[in-house]
């Protein structure tokens, strides 16, 4: 391939030079190259051929088992003063992190291939995508590359002679020295070895030591969560951990949702959901399941795209009586990452349909039966899949102009305190409501706290000072108050006393967003408690499940003591931020306080 861009050319020889591959090979993005690269990765034992009946063109990997998620404590951000990046990410001095990095790379791809893989986050002709550069020393973070983003020759042609590329540095961190033998999963196993960083005043990317997922395929949350909300933040447009849905009812008419969910507490299942019984007629079309960027169009309206052309999706708990639509879409063409195999080829995880196999090999690649302690597939062993394969996809999913949002949805995964659904008094509130967001510990990332405060789904993913993001959603709305989408908050995971879900969830969840369009639409009324609007019982559609008022009542409130409890933490998680928190924020806090005190 003939290389015209004299920045690019530059960086990957700088590159060469410092990581001393075997060679340099430019990917082109062909259906030819993917297909060779997959099979020399079967030949050298890090895929495994799926059975071609069963799941045509479909591959397995099974990662090293020190590597099987994003690596939080080892994600950095590295400015020039450490106040711009907050409390929230781990802040690094940016010349003694390059020294460190010059170290760790220097040499680094011995005796493997460096990869140079140009990539567009969002459609190749949308004036809100922007082209990224991997260069990674992994064949299994190409074919995933191909997947998930616009990739290949076409890229380079749209970048033409600009130096307007973020660059994303990539190694697994294990050269090959003395022609020693590789492995299937090469990474850095030492925790203290891996380095996931950012630089976002140079809009850089160097990832070291790591083959998985959101480490390594720095088109996801490397660039278009951490570098690209610094961008957003400049630039005055958002970049956010979001689904994107329509919902389109029996007339034909779509309304547009951006929902944000914390790493495995539900964005997939909700973004391609299949409405239930009681919903004849009503659409869910999906636009996106992770990522959304979002800039106000001239008329105000928030146009949303989804940066990304494939779903990177959490593997257990897929099932047909969960997500039907990923069933089907799982059927070909897929990567499938830690989860088991089935003695005729197949593969398997906890909580998919039927019975579990009688025997099958682990994630581990050990033997596995349905009397072993330990998991099949693990807990965050995940599939890639190009969304072209969604069946509920929305045919605007790659329109360059985005799609109109009309409600922002804010969820966290918690057992107790709060409610179902409720929406904001008004955009401040919503704010207000999102920056405080709970959720309990998911198996997405490595070492953390059983309960966090997870501020817009955004708390490993804000590449600056949180609560200047919180300012920069403030002065949005404000600046667009005219056009500005609806705020709300939901919750599917509240449990009874015995540790069983109170709301069955998934599907059934068509029934809380179908009373949220209706609000956006102002098609119902709501009732005001101190939290926030909530539904009247009899504006939600319930035919075709049983579910009474009573029961839907103690999702909905929040007992006075559990409100003032919240209270004294939201102050405590505030205070983290010292002057940094919007007086807005701060009149919320006291608005509430007063609410709850006046509460009978
Ligand atoms: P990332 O890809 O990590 O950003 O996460 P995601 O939000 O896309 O996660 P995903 O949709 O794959 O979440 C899967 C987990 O959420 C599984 O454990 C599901 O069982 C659970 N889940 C999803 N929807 C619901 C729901 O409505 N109710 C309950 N109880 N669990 C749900
Ligand atoms: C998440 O953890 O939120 C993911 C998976 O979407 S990963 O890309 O590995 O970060
Ligand atoms: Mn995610």
């Amino acid at each position: 391939m003939e290389i015209h861009n004299l920045f690019l050319k530059n960086w990957v020889q700088e590159m060469e030079s410092l990581c001393t591959p075997k060679n340099v090979y430019w990917c082109d993005g062909s259906q030819e190259e993917y297909n060779r690269l997959c099979e020399d990765m079967v030949e050298a034992g890090t895929f495994i051929r799926l059975n071609e009946e069963k799941r045509p063109n479909c591959f397995l990997a099974r990662s090293h088992p020190s590597d099987v998620a994003r690596v939080e404590d080892r994600t950095f951000i590295c400015t020039s003063n450490q106040e711009d990046v907050g409390p929230t990410n781990n802040w690094f001095d940016i010349d003694p992190m390059k020294e460190k990095l010059g170290n760790l790379f220097k040499g680094c791809m011995a005796g493997r291939t460096m990869y140079v893989i140009p990539f567009s986050m969002g459609p190749l002709n949308s004036p809100i995508s922007h082209i990224g550069v991997q260069i990674s020393d992994s064949p299994y973070v190409v074919v995933n590359q191909r997947i998930m983003t616009r990739m290949g020759k076409e890229v380079l042609n749209i970048l033409g002679d600009k130096n307007n590329f973020i660059k994303c540095m990539h190694s697994v961190g294990m050269p090959l020295i003395n022609n020693q033998k590789d492995i299937s999963w090469p990474c850095a196993p030492n925790p203290e070895d891996k380095y996931i960083v950012h630089f976002p005043e140079e809009r850089t990317i160097w990832s070291y030591g790591s083959g998985y997922g959101g480490n390594a395929l720095l088109g996801k949350k490397c660039f278009a969560l951490r570098i690209a909300s610094k961008m957003a933040n400049e630039e005055g447009w958002l970049a956010e951990h979001m689904l994107i849905l329509g919902l389109e009812d029996p007339n034909g008419q779509t309304t547009y949702v951006g929902a944000a969910f914390p790493s495995a507490c539900g964005k997939t299942n909700l973004a391609m959901m299949m409405p239930p019984e009681g919903f004849e007629g009503w659409k869910v079309k999906t636009v996106g399941d992770d990522i959304a960027w979002i800039k106000p169009d001239k008329d105000g309206k928030f146009r949303a795209i989804n940066p990304e052309a494939g779903f990177f999706g959490v593997a257990p708990g897929t099932s047909y009586s969960t997500n039907p639509n990923a069933m089907e879409m799982l059927k070909n063409n897929c990567i499938f990452t830690n989860v088991a195999l089935t003695d005729d080829g197949d593969v398997w995880w906890e909580g998919m349909d039927g019975d579990p196999p009688s025997h099958a090999i682990d994630w581990q690649g050990n033997e596995w039966t349905p009397n072993s302690d330990k998991k099949a597939a693990h807990p965050n062993a995940r599939f890639t899949v190009p969304s072209s394969q969604c069946p509920s996809l929305d045919e605007d999913w790659e329109n360059p102009e985005g799609v109109s949002i009309e409600a922002f949805i804010f969820g966290g995964r918690l057992s107790k305190t709060f409610p179902l659904v409720y929406e904001s008094f008004n955009w401040d509130h919503g704010i207000f409501m999102a920056s405080t967001m709970g959720s309990e510990a998911t198996a997405a990332a490595i070492n953390q706290a059983s309960i966090r405060r997870d501020p817009f789904a955004m708390l490993p993913f804000c590449g600056y000072n949180m609560a200047q993001h919180w300012r920069h959603w403030l002065d949005l709305g404000h600046k667009y108050h005219k056009s500005s989408p609806k705020i709300f908050r939901v919750n599917w995971f509240r449990k009874d006393s015995e540790g069983n879900f109170l709301w069955p969830g998934f599907g059934e969840n068509m029934r809380i967003l179908k009373w949220i369009i209706d609000r956006v639409k102002g098609k119902v009324s709501a009732k005001s408690n101190s939290f926030g609007l909530v539904p009247n019982f009899e504006d939600i559609i319930w035919s075709g499940l049983e579910f009474d008022n009573e029961k839907f009542s103690s999702l909905i409130e929040i007992p006075k003591t559990e409100g003032l409890k919240e209270i004294d933490e939201v102050k405590e998680h505030f205070d983290r931020f010292g002057d940094f928190i919007p007086s807005e924020l701060e009149l919320q806090i006291t608005q509430l306080e007063e609410r709850l005190n006046n509460e009978i």
